[in-house]
């Protein structure tokens, strides 16, 4: 059962397509600042910025992202716990959140503190994982939109009355 009206419902969806889709292009910047620093780009102003768009954006968005995706399965009739499609996208989104918090946000700070001074492995570190987090991210947008999987549990009976219509959309 919904518990917004449909305007409040229609309000969320915008905030959860505007941040989640957010979060995507983030995660193309950063990775188009990863593959400017492996191409010989300056280190002294790929890797700060590529700092600041992880501090101030991208992992802010993340935690926002999770939160809003979450009212956004809570407050509509699809529920957290009802469709294999929600709940493999709150899944790997939980799962994203914390890789962002506790190892691409500290990793990125220090190689933007190492200025010239980087190996190839401190640089791949900025391709590897916005490429992992990009693919899983249109992977989401690809579930969302095809919804697959059906049902984790047979939906309860509803009682009809005769003349009751069947619902064709959620
Ligand atoms: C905590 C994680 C997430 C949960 C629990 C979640 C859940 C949901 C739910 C329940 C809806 C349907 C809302 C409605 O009909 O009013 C929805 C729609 C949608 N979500 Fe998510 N979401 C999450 C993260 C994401 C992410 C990370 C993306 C993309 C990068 C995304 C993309 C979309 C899109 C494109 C729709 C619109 C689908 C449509 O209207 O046909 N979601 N999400």
């Amino acid at each position: 059962m919904s518990r917004l009206s449909p305007t409040g419902r229609k309000a969320l969806l915008t905030l959860h397509l505007v941040t989640s889709l957010s979060w995507l292009g983030a995660d193309l910047v950063l990775l188009a600042l990863g593959v400017a620093g492996l191409r010989g780009a300056d280190a002294e102003v790929v890797y700060p910025a590529a700092g600041l768009l992880v501090t101030w954006l991208f992992a802010p968005l993340s935690v926002l992202v999770w939160l809003v995706g979450l009212a956004s399965a809570l407050l509509t009739p699809w529920g957290l716990l009802r469709w294999r499609w929600v709940l493999v996208k709150f899944a790997i989104t939980t799962a994203m959140l914390g890789l962002v918090l506790l190892l691409l946000a500290p990793t990125v700070r220090r190689i933007a503190e190492l200025g010239t001074d980087l190996t190839t492995r401190d640089r791949l570190d900025l391709i590897i994982p916005p490429t992992v987090s990009t693919t899983l991210l249109i992977v989401m947008t690809v579930l969302s939109t095809y919804k697959p999987w059906g049902r984790l549990r047979p939906a309860a009976p509803v009682a009809r009355r005769p003349g009751d219509r069947a619902r064709s959309r959620m």
